[in-house]
């Protein structure tokens, strides 16, 4: 089949459906490719590159696969020959306008936007690429507008201190803009209804916020949120009011997937922060988590915050959110051709494919059966209830302490019963446990959880304890244990040369420099 991106026709659009490396990938699961000229320009590729990595440049819209960013316009999908196959975001839960001129069409149209945010789908999930994406220019466009550094600085012109930051929302926008505002050196505070958020935004270098909830939910989580009670919005409310007083840059992210952004931060709440504030409404498209966002503008307060509405936050990374995309659909791809014989393949009985097919062969497929995602840990307590039995200084999202420590005396008093009433030769090994128990513990515990990944990878090193007993095997004389010992020690030695190197690229990522 011959796959075709297109040129996207949307104003101001720079993203490419495709980039150079992902025509590869395309050509190595059996298709031809075809380029409409000037499709990467403004991502920062030119045809001669594509041409460069096997695709011609030539009519994409003729194409059996046809591949886009933004919905084509009408005129382009009248140009789409009949059994095509379009892939885009094509937003149909917000364009039903569309949905009805596709399924008017003899083709086949899947959205990339309606991808469910479920494990096995994470490859494809344009919207968390997106998503990521934009929460770190979201940060970007703030520090471009503030007037300050972010980071403090003391010089010899004198002192200047760090800037605060608020994000509110800790999905995959929010927890971009966590990371890039602290690593712009600013001070981070992040909430979000959702408690089991509060480590992930610990592990950037935020704090997190936690409002108090008057009712505990006991419905089982999706991992998703859900329309907060009154009661909460009247706290998030207060806590926002104390925020806004504080901080000088606001990054909202709220989202409750199928409804309008919840409302936030008032007018009233934006009149008390300073001149030259920033606000990044990144929800302005739903709109909005701030009053006086306007979708797509930026805004000039009377009391000079500056309030940004812009919808296209992806797309001015071009380059960046292309080769994300470009990853995402390939990987799609990937999964529809599995015979890897450039036949793309539809499987309905597939629940990712199932729920982003809008039209299948002309026939209207929207709206898809509903999907059951689970993505929150099995159960997490109410915030409210950890606020009320802990007392302010116990942060949310941890256990109750004494039934903590109770549980952690009952488990060392049944240790030492356990060594106490075992045979002498057990009791040493035993001893030995208990305490590699009890350092472990304080050792791991002490270290970031930015750094629990090279962590495991250098506790690898442990099973060096296999190549040392390999080599005293070795030379006992029988070919049988030298060819074990061989294979135990080319294992072990893998696993702990691969751990060294697992934890040398992840501590790269740590050196600023
Ligand atoms: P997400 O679903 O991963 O995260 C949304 C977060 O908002 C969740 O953690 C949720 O718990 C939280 N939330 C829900 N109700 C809340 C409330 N009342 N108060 C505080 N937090 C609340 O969504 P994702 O992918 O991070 O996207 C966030 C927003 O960014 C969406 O509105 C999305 O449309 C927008 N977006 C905007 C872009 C732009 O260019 N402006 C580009 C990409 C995404």
């Amino acid at each position: 089949m011959i796959v075709g991106i297109l040129k996207e026709d949307s104003p101001g659009e720079r993203r490419v459906a495709v980039t150079p490396d992902t025509v590869t990938r395309l050509q190595k699961l059996g298709y031809a490719v075809i380029v409409e000229s000037g499709a990467g320009a403004g991502a920062g590729f030119p045809d001669d590159r594509y041409e460069a990595a096997g695709a011609a440049i030539g009519d994409a819209q003729a194409a059996d696969v046809v591949l886009g960013v933004a919905p084509p316009s009408p005129e382009r999908l009248d140009a789409l020959r009949p059994g095509a196959t379009l892939i885009g975001m094509l937003s149909p839960r917000f364009r039903p306008d569309l949905v009805e001129d596709l399924a008017a069409r003899p083709i086949t149209a899947l959205s990339l936007d309606a991808v469910p945010r479920i494990s096995r789908a994470q490859s494809f999930d344009v919207l968390s690429s997106m998503a990521n994406i934009a929460g770190y220019r979201a940060v970007i466009e703030a520090a471009h507008e503030f007037g300050r550094f972010f980071t403090g600085q003391v010089t010899a012109a004198g002192k200047v201190p760090p800037a605060k930051v608020l994000v509110a929302g800790a999905g995959v926008a929010g927890l971009a803009a966590i990371g890039a505002a602290g690593s712009l050196g600013a001070i981070v505070r992040a909430t979000d209804p959702r408690p089991e958020v509060a480590d992930q935004v610990r592990s950037l270098g935020g704090d997190y916020l936690a409002v108090a909830e008057a009712e505990p939910d006991d419905a089982p989580g999706t991992g998703y949120a859900k329309e907060m009670s009154d009661d909460y919005n009247v706290r998030a409310a207060a806590l926002y009011a104390e925020q806004c007083r504080d901080v000088d840059i606001v990054v909202t992210t709220a989202l409750i997937p199928g409804k309008p952004a919840p409302k936030l931060i008032t007018a009233e709440m934006v009149a008390t922060m300073r001149p030259g504030s920033v606000i990044v409404d990144m929800a302005a498209a739903n709109g909005g988590n701030v009053e006086g966002t306007v979708p797509g503008e930026r805004v000039v307060t009377a009391n000079g915050v500056i309030i940004l509405g812009y919808t296209d936050l992806a797309g001015r990374l071009p380059a960046q959110a292309s080769q994300m995309y470009g990853t995402n659909l390939v990987n799609l791809i990937q999964l529809m051709t599995p015979q890897r014989d450039g036949q793309l393949v539809l499987d309905f009985d597939d629940v990712v494919q199932r729920s982003m097919t809008v039209v299948r062969e002309g026939e209207l497929t929207w709206p898809p059966p509903p999907v059951a995602v689970s993505a929150a840990p099995a159960a997490v307590r109410p915030a409210r209830q950890e606020a009320e039995a802990d007392g302010p200084a116990h942060p949310a999202g941890k256990a109750n302490p004494v039934l903590r420590r109770l549980g952690t005396a009952i488990a060392a008093a049944g240790v030492f019963g356990l060594i106490a009433f075992s045979p002498a030769a057990l009791q040493v090994h035993l001893t030995v446990f208990a305490l590699a128990i009890v350092i472990g513990y304080y050792v791991i515990g002490n270290v970031h959880h930015a750094l629990h990944t090279p962590l495991m990878s250098v506790t690898n090193a442990i099973s060096g304890i296999i190549v040392v007993g390999a080599l005293v095997q070795i030379g006992t004389g029988s070919a049988a244990i030298t060819v074990l010992s061989l294979a135990a020690i080319l294992l072990a030695s893998i696993n702990v040369f691969g751990g060294f190197a697992v934890t040398r690229r992840m501590l790269a990522m740590f050196i600023r420099s």
